[in-house]
């Protein structure tokens, strides 16, 4: 069976990884892949927004399943461009990718359906912005409606940072897209990610991740794509799953249902565990990176046959069956990221690292060698049933490997 995963992260070569692991017959493909990628599967030099380059390529290969890994294409709707021309492809349509892709459309579903998240407002114009501001009490959460790769949120300390991000969102138009932002309350406590398959009609939850967004140690600097996860979080238990699950899973799904949106593939719940209980901060439609890093090595069996389930609208006949020992994943990244970093660089001792999994992010081969090619650069994942033992073996790894500029968080899966 052939199966093409769409994009480049650490997160794509973990699902590639997973499914390769479980049978070698699958043969992988990857648009665009990255270095890791290319040691198990063919890498195709394609931009992911070409959607009729993508089918083409599909078509001509004969390929049996595509995978999409990020959100973009998926807002997009490369869902609807398959399934128009009859092709296989594992991901929620345009319609239910728009829970991820405005925030404002996220915000006033959990509202209609009662789901709880931070008390919030609408803006549409910096003067509109301006007043809902000047009531407001800080800190107090501004995030732009559209997908900004991380980047469109914002928490607010006083007024002349509120009002210096409404120019540059609604003057400065910093973001592509229409000028349009959700100011919200500020929420504390642990963070929590929570992911589930499922076809509208049914759901199986996969183990929570805890991630890891901020730069340096003790969650200090800016945020990132994510530095590090672990799973499952000291703070889960089957008390708090279970108030996620009826407070927020469900509802989910039946307002997916009510708005007759049919949801095929991964949702993604970003949470935050309050002493109010849990509450929704956003929506992902897709695996979230590096939580799929822990998540995919304690899955258990064919995460090929949980997709064709989930395409067909049958996951009600699958069952998953998730390892006991925990897993834990250390980003190493580029210098200078998550601002701008240098690329090319020579990534040494690969080959003398043992006990883990390597998932590659930026990366890429060139004449036999293995160089840095984005600022994350390669996820080291270890599993083991000991979290002190597990910790030791990933970070010794993560030691070994050598690459100039390399930089990684020390406290990852340390108890809080
Ligand atoms: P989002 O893209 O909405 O998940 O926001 C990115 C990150 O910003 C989250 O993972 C949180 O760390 C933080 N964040 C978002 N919304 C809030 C909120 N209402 N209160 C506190 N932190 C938030
Ligand atoms: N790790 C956060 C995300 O995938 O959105």
């Amino acid at each position: 069976m052939k199966i093409l995963v769409i994009g480049s992260g650490g997160r794509e070569h973990a699902i590639c990884w997973k499914i390769k692991s479980f049978s070698q017959d699958y043969k992988i493909f990857a648009i665009p892949g990255n270095g890791g990628i290319s040691f198990i599967g063919e890498c195709i030099r394609k931009d992911i927004s070409d959607f009729n380059g993508i089918l083409e390529f599909f078509e001509k290969e004969n390929i049996n399943i595509a995978i999409v890994g990020p959100e973009n294409p998926l807002a997009e709707g490369i869902v609807d461009f398959f399934v128009e021309k009859k092709c296989k492809i594992f991901g929620p349509n345009k319609k239910g990718a728009k829970i991820e892709s405005s925030k404002c459309f996220a915000k006033e579903f959990m509202k209609k359906y009662k789901i709880p998240t931070a008390d919030f407002q609408i803006a549409e114009s910096f003067d509109e912005g301006i007043k809902m501001i000047e009531k407001r009490k800080t800190p107090y959460v501004i995030k732009y409606d559209g997908l900004a790769a991380g980047k469109g949120v914002r928490i607010i300390e006083n007024f002349e940072d509120g009002k210096k991000y409404l120019e540059e969102i609604f003057i400065k138009r910093i973001f592509k897209g229409e000028p349009k932002i959700v100011i919200e309350n500020c929420l504390f406590g642990k963070e929590l990610s929570y992911l589930i398959f499922t076809d509208t009609q049914t759901y199986i939850p996969m183990v929570p991740a805890k991630d890891y967004k901020r730069v340096f140690d003790g969650d200090l600097g800016p945020n990132t794509g994510g530095m590090g996860c672990y799973s499952p979080p000291f703070y889960f238990d089957e008390r708090l799953e279970e108030e996620i699950k009826k407070k927020i899973v469900e509802p989910t799904l039946k307002g997916l249902q009510k708005e007759n949106i049919d949801y095929r593939g991964v949702l993604y719940f970003g949470l935050m565990i309050t002493k109010e209980g849990p509450f929704v901060l956003e929506y992902n439609v897709r695996f979230g990176d590096p939580e799929t890093q822990v998540i995919l090595p304690r899955m258990e069996g064919d995460l090929v046959e949980v997709i064709e389930s989930i395409i067909e609208g049958s996951l009600n006949k699958i069952k998953i069956k998730w390892k006991e020992e925990k897993s834990l994943c250390v980003i190493l990244a580029s210098k200078g990221y998550p601002g701008e970093y240098e690329k090319g660089k020579e990534i040494k001792n690969i080959d003398k690292v043992k006990d883990v999994i390597l998932f590659h992010a930026g990366t890429k081969i060139e004449n036999g060698k293995i160089l840095t090619d984005g600022g994350r650069v390669i996820g080291v994942t270890g599993i083991d049933k000991d979290m002190r033992k597990l910790r030791k073996k990933v970070y010794k790894a993560v030691e070994t490997i050598e690459f100039e500029g390399k930089h990684y968080r020390k406290d990852i899966g340390i108890e809080e």
